[in-house]
């Protein structure tokens, strides 16, 4: 079997919605051509902020670029001043949503049982969700990191037991918080390690044509120059870039790193 390559640019908190919606049509007018020269070799999803979402959507009407959500509340609806619900994000045209990314853990105290939680709400919204796990450096130092990942899949799988099918496909981004935007990549090796180690623990309790499917994208400083190296490691499915998806240039080279024709084994 085949799993598709996905390329996700998380914008963050950045973009006014003239910036959002030149980025957008760059975006969309690279991803047109190669289609043209038939050299696209994955998925794009882009993730601006809430703010951006429907300007981007208008954008990107005619190209097959997916949008994303960076986050989304566990409740339907009600008093939740400040949250955006799963339906919100539908109803602007979302077809994915980023969930339990290590800012959202560690500068707003999001937890794994919370984050759970959204993954349930997602599902039943229809979007595809993509979780982020990843380890502190203090984490990897101790060598604690297949024990930290463990934990933050361990959490996902009632969830993903309890959703009722057809589910939308979900998505894992493994992303060292040491990695994030600090310039300072892992190395292949490290990545192909824990993307081993996640498609293991993956097959362990879903099975094989479960783990054989997901995608496990990386993300954490993701760069042209060092995109066809992650990308070319078996168990890695594409990124989840940041600073590198603020600029179409950089965002498409990323995704041009992509390999071409690339088979999984069942
Ligand atoms: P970065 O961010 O590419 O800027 O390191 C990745 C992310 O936080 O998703």
């Amino acid at each position: 079997m085949q799993r598709r390559g996905l390329v996700i640019g998380n914008w963050k908190m950045n973009g006014t919605l003239l910036f959002t919606q030149e980025l957008a049509c760059a975006v969309r007018d690279g991803v047109l051509e190669r289609i043209g020269q038939q050299r696209l070799s994955c998925d794009l999803v882009l993730c601006p902020p809430f703010t951006g979402l429907s300007v981007a959507r208008h954008a990107l009407s005619e190209a097959p670029v997916g949008l994303g959500g960076q986050n989304m509340s566990d409740a339907v609806s009600g008093p939740y001043t400040g949250e955006i619900s799963g339906a919100m994000l539908r109803d602007v045209g979302c077809s994915h949503v980023l969930l339990g990314h290590s800012e959202r853990r560690t500068l707003f105290g999001e937890e794994n049982a919370g984050i759970a939680r959204k993954m349930a709400a997602a599902f039943q919204e229809g979007l595809q969700p993509v979780i982020c796990l990843g380890e502190t450096l203090q984490e990897r130092t101790a060598e604690r990191t297949l024990e930290v990942i463990r934990t933050q899949w361990m959490a996902l799988v009632p969830a993903i037991l309890a959703a009722a099918e057809p589910h939308p496909p979900w998505i894992l981004a493994y992303e060292p918080v040491w990695a994030i935007g600090t310039g300072r990549h892992a190395t292949p090796d490290q990545i192909q390690e824990v993307h081993g180690f996640i498609r293991q623990q993956l097959s362990d309790h879903l099975g094989a044509t479960v783990a054989s499917r997901v995608q496990i994208l990386y993300g954490g400083s993701v760069t042209p120059a060092n995109a066809a190296a992650i990308f070319a490691q078996q168990d890695v499915d594409g990124g989840l870039i940041g600073g590198a998806s603020l600029a179409a240039a950089t965002f498409l080279a990323i995704a041009d790193a992509y390999p071409k024709h690339v088979s999984i084994e069942e």
